[in-house]
């Protein structure tokens, strides 16, 4: 039977293109927004592909809401579950939700953020990964950010919130070594989506960094690509 996959973040940007890739590819999915008309129509592209694809059956399990809302993302969680064993989870939802200078804390952004970014995989994780270690099998895909690895001005907390997920995952990701459950890091740059303020078409598409997830989840069980970084020509504050 085809692997089941726990999404979030589809309702939009690179969660909307990796739904649709992942539905083309054949997986069963589960998908998570915060905006009920935007995971509507995620959910409308998906049950659009080929009839082939069994849409019924692929589409197990769509609620939005906000996933700071603890009781309701277990509920989530719980019904994917029941429905069908989750063998993935992917932690795609996130935002950016000040630019407030490092000197002058942003406080209720960057307490959002550290829930957004940093507590809300750690629980889905927490929910999702008995089931998994119980199967003895799958997998925890992170979209983290190149900010995890320079100083960009102006991204203070956003960076840390996003860098604590990885400093996390990294020892989930050893603690679960001989576990047969994968903890990968996808690493994108600037990417253009809803995330940013402005049009930036110079940068990644949402179906770059969906392209390089899939490929991360089809590699080889054998060979874990724990860290893949991805980032758009132009770009040059990594150097
Ligand atoms: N765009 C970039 O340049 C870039 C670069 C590196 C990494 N990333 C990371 O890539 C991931 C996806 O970003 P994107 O570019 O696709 O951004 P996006 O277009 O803004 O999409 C963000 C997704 O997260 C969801 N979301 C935001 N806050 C939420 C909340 N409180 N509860 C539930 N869902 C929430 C949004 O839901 P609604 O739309 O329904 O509100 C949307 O589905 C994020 O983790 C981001 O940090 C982005």
């Amino acid at each position: 039977m085809a692997e089941h996959l726990l999404l979030t973040g589809a309702s939009g940007g690179i969660g909307r293109a990796l739904a649709l890739q992942l539905a083309k590819a054949g997986y069963r999915l589960s998908l998570q927004g915060r905006d009920a008309a935007k995971l509507a129509e995620t959910c409308a592209q998906v049950l659009a592909l080929a009839p082939a694809m069994q849409p019924a059956t692929q589409l197990v399990q769509q609620a939005a809401f906000d996933l700071t809302d603890a009781a309701a993302l277990i509920a989530f969680c719980r019904q994917a579950e029941a429905a069908c064993p989750v063998d993935g989870l992917i932690n795609c939802a996130g935002a950016n939700l000040s630019r407030a200078p490092a000197q002058t804390p942003d406080w209720p952004a960057l307490e959002q953020m550290l829930a957004l970014n940093f507590r809300v995989p750690l629980l889905l994780q927490e929910c999702l990964l008995p089931g998994m270690l119980a199967r003895g099998h799958g997998t925890i895909l992170q979209v983290l950010s190149t900010c995890v690895g320079f100083a960009n001005p102006g991204v203070a907390a956003y960076s840390a919130s996003k860098s604590a997920l990885e400093s996390y995952s990294k020892v989930l990701r050893r603690e679960l070594q001989d576990s047969g459950v994968r903890v990968l890091h996808l690493i994108p740059g600037g990417v253009d989506t809803g995330f940013r303020a402005t049009a930036r078409p110079e940068y990644l598409t949402s179906d770059d960094v969906a392209a390089a997830a899939l490929a991360m989840l089809q590699a080889p069980k054998s060979a874990h690509w724990h860290e893949l970084v991805l980032r758009p020509q132009v770009e040059r504050n990594w150097a």
